[in-house]
């Protein structure tokens, strides 16, 4: 199948994205994760206010469009189906994806803000194999992996406010546009990660 994903920064979609290749039959298709293997690309033949990815995503900003298109159409090109999980970001990257790709199934993980906040700033990466932990809610059992965590860089409180702003103000219209399109699978992103995991299953396997 090929989902999109959408959901405010922290609403949980690396961590559904994971079980969803783990089932089914998909490429993870993340920007923010390939925007950040290339946070020091050189950027600046683009015209672009910064010259690399980094100093975007460091402040909370939305890297330009033009670079995060490229990435997105080189990965779409390559995979059958997918879990798009990062993009579109607001409605120009809406109207490219269309241009893109037919999409079977747009699933939009609904969160609070105070919950969002909670888990962006307790969140910690296995820097070694990529696996997204909580302190509180998903500590690792191996207390080998728990050393090695590490914190992502914009996950400070200052830059996780900005991150939600940019949220409102950018990407809550391509949740709209969804939703007035009639193609928008609402699911309750705040239950436990198994919840909303039993519901985006059967939620992709009825639009599969
Ligand atoms: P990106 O990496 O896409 O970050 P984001 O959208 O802010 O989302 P996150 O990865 O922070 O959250 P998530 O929804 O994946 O949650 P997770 O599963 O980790 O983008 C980063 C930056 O890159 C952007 O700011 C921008 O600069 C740039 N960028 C990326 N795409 C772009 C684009 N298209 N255009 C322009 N710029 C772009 O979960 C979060 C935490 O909660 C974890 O600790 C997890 O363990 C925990 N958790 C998850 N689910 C649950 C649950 N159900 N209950 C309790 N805890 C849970
Ligand atoms: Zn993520």
């Amino acid at each position: 199948p090929r989902i999109l994903i959408l959901g405010a920064p922290g609403a949980g979609k690396g961590t559904q994205s994971a079980k969803i290749t783990a089932e089914f039959d998909v490429d993870h298709i993340t920007t923010g994760d390939a925007l950040r293997n290339n946070k020091e690309m050189d950027i600046s033949d683009m015209d672009t206010e910064y010259d690399t990815p980094g100093e975007y995503m460091d402040r909370g900003e939305l890297v330009p469009d033009d670079v995060v298109n490229a990435i997105v159409d080189e990965a779409l090109s390559q995979a059958d189906g997918f879990v798009l999980d990062g993009y579109p970001r607001n409605l120009e990257q809406a109207e490219e994806l269309e241009d893109m790709t037919e999409l079977d199934v747009v699933l939009y993980l609904d969160v609070s803000e105070e919950e969002l906040v909670h888990r962006l700033t307790g969140r910690r990466m296995d820097p070694e194999t990529g696996d997204i932990y909580h302190l509180e809610y998903n500590p690792p059992e191996d207390p080998e992996v728990e050393d090695r965590l590490v914190q992502r860089d914009d996950d400070t409180e200052e830059t996780v406010k900005e991150r939600l702003s940019v949220f409102q103000e950018n990407t809550q219209p391509v949740i709209e546009h969804y939703e007035e399109q009639g193609d928008l699978e609402r699911v309750d992103g705040e239950q436990a990660p198994d919840e909303v995991w039993a519901d985006v299953k059967s939620t992709i396997e009825r639009n599969a």
